[in-house]
C-alpha cells in the first residue's frame, strides 16, 4: 500500500489517498478537542487505541449486515476505508440523558430515556454544529429525506447492536455521534466509533470511560481509553 499526499486534517485524525483511488488511509492522531477546538492536549496513545477500537466496532457492525467504510486496519495507527462523500449531518443517539441533553432540559445526567433519542447536528464547525431538524436539513439542502431514513434507522440499529454488546463487557453505552457518507451511490457509516465520540460508562459504579474525562478535567483519560480496549478485548 502507498501513502500517497495527505487531502485532510481533522481534530483527530488526518486523511492520505492510497495507491487505490476507491480508498482512503484513515491515521488516528493523538490529539484531542473540546468545545468546538476551544480547549486542546493530547492523549498518550489515543490515535493507537481509537484505531484499534474502531476497527473492533466496524467489524462488529459489518458482521451484523451494518454497511460501513471500514475496509480494514492497516498497522497500529493507521486504517483503510472506503472513500466517501461526506453527508455533513451528525446523527446522536441518546439511551441515557447526559452532556448537551441534561442542559438543554435541565435533567440530572443518568436518568434513562423512555424510548432511545435520536438528533441532527450541521455539520460545520462555524456555526458550532447546531441542533437542525429534518425540515432544516431539506432546507439547507444537505440530505434527501430518503437518506436521512437510512442514517436515522441504521443508526438505531447501531445502537442496539452495541448497546447489547457493551452490556456484556458491564459498559453502559449513554449516547454516540455517528457519521455518514456515500461511496458509489450507496449510504455508508463513516468516521470513528471510539471513546471520542461515545460516552461509556461503567455498569457498576457510572464511572465515566470517555472523553468526558478530559473535557471536565476528571483525570486518568488515557488509562479510562485503555479500559474500553481491554474489555473489548482488542489486545486478543
Ligand atoms: O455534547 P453532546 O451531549 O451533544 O454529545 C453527545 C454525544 O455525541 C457524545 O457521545 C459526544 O462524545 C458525541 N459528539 C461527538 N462529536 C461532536 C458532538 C458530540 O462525537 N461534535
Amino acid at each position: 500500500m502507498e501513502k500517497g499526499k495527505m487531502i485532510h486534517e481533522g481534530k483527530a485524525k488526518q486523511l492520505f489517498l492510497t495507491d487505490n483511488p476507491d480508498e482512503v488511509l484513515v491515521w488516528f492522531k493523538d490529539d484531542v478537542t473540546a468545545f468546538d477546538g476551544g480547549k486542546k492536549g493530547t492523549i498518550q496513545s489515543k490515535g493507537i487505541l481509537n484505531n484499534s477500537i474502531s476497527s473492533f466496532f466496524f467489524e462488529l457492525l459489518q458482521s451484523r449486515g451494518i454497511s460501513t467504510h471500514f475496509v480494514k486496519k492497516l498497522d497500529e495507527r493507521g486504517m483503510i476505508v472506503k472513500r466517501l462523500s461526506i453527508i455533513p449531518i451528525e446523527i446522536v443517539v441518546r439511551n441515557i440523558s447526559a452532556g448537551s441533553l441534561a442542559k438543554r432540559f435541565g435533567w440530572e445526567e443518568g436518568r434513562r430515556l423512555t424510548k432511545p433519542v435520536v438528533e441532527l447536528y450541521y455539520k460545520d464547525d462555524a456555526l458550532g454544529d447546531p441542533l437542525i431538524n429534518r425540515s432544516h436539513a431539506a432546507a439547507l439542502d444537505i440530505a434527501a429525506p430518503t437518506q436521512l431514513d437510512v442514517m436515522e434507522d441504521t443508526a438505531c440499529k447501531v445502537n442496539l447492536i452495541l448497546e447489547r454488546f457493551l452490556a456484556t463487557k458491564n459498559l453502559l453505552l449513554v449516547d454516540f455521534k455517528l457519521e455518514f457518507g456515500t461511496h458509489k451511490g450507496q449510504i455508508m457509516l463513516g468516521d470513528e466509533i471510539s471513546p471520542d465520540t461515545c460516552r461509556f460508562w461503567d455498569a457498576i459504579t457510572n464511572e465515566k470511560l470517555d472523553k468526558d474525562r478530559f473535557r471536565r478535567d476528571l483525570g486518568n483519560v488515557e488509562e479510562a481509553y485503555r479500559e474500553i480496549w481491554l474489555r473489548l478485548g482488542c489486545n486478543a
